[in-house]
């Protein structure tokens, strides 16, 4: 399908780029370009388009734009956001997994993508949507790197079709979102077709040590839930996991997982 770009406003050509990969996040239905708003085929819902950045939240199931939490304060607050990131990494010490290979060339979903990216050689050639709940860190990201598209949709009711993309990225999100983490892994699992990489927590079972990386995380993250080593053995084991690295100063706190999908992934 292709479209006449000049018939819309600049910003809305990121949009027309994924416009056939764009569902509505309650019946599934591809979507259609009107002036301001992406407007379903099949149920007819619209969703507002603002300054370029589509909002695709279902406001029936009652997912909002705001997130919870003295931290999760910061969602609207980039630069905020930003100074906490530089001071935990000097704190925390991580090793970073390479991931020029899932980014090379490769069409990526960066999940709860926040206000800037970091990890991702920027001069590989790519294409990136972003997707958050907080609208402050879409439109920071979108101000940043305008020839991707950013959007405020849920990481639970990603708005496009199945293996849409290559690579989704799960960057310190899981812990933030409350509620059943196996449905979460399917839902991301559902638009990718190649790897499915996540960084996130492990709670370690020593019980001293288990005490310490809580109050790490009660002060500078408050986070939902933090999976021990067994929590995310079982999480991870519909799938195939071709790398899981701990890193980390607070007892290895970090991992960095990916996950290869490109045998299917599982329903
Ligand atoms: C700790 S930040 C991580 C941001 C970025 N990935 C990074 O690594 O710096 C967690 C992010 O998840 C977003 N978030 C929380 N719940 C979400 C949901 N249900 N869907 C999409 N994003 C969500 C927050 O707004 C926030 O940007
Ligand atoms: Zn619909």
């Amino acid at each position: 399908m292709s479209f006449p770009t000049n018939q819309f406003p600049l910003s809305n050509k990121t949009i027309l780029k994924h416009l056939e990969t764009l569902r509505c996040v309650r019946c599934s239905e591809a979507l259609e370009l009107t002036d301001n708003s992406l407007r379903c085929g099949g149920c007819g819902q619209r969703f507002p388009i603002a300054d370029g950045i589509p909002l695709l939240l279902d406001t029936l199931d009652g997912t909002t734009q705001e997130t919870a939490g003295h931290m999760e304060a910061l969602f609207r607050f980039p630069s905020f956001y930003r100074f906490k990131h530089g001071l935990l990494k000097r704190l925390n010490k991580t090793d970073d997994l390479v991931m020029s290979d899932f980014l090379q060339q490769k069409k990526i979903v960066d999940v709860g993508c926040g206000p800037f990216s970091y990890g991702f050689d920027v001069t590989l050639p790519h294409s990136i949507v972003g997707l958050d709940l907080s609208p402050q860190f879409v439109r920071a990201m979108s101000q940043q790197d305008p020839e991707n598209l950013y959007l405020v949709a849920s990481a639970k009711k990603i708005p496009f079709a199945d293996k849409a993309f290559d690579t989704a990225f799960l960057r310190f999100v899981i812990h933030h979102i409350p509620g059943d983490t196996a449905e979460l892994l399917r839902e991301v699992a559902r638009v990718t077709r190649g790897h499915l990489i996540i960084f996130d927590h492990v709670r370690s079972d020593v019980p001293w040590q288990a005490k310490v990386q809580t109050t790490y995380w009660k002060t500078f993250d408050s986070g939902h839930h933090y999976n021990s080593m067994s929590e995310w053995d079982g999480l991870l084991k519909p799938y195939r996991v071709v790398e899981f690295r701990r890193t980390g100063k607070m007892f290895g706190n970090v991992c960095q997982i990916v996950l290869d999908l490109t045998a299917g992934s599982p329903s």
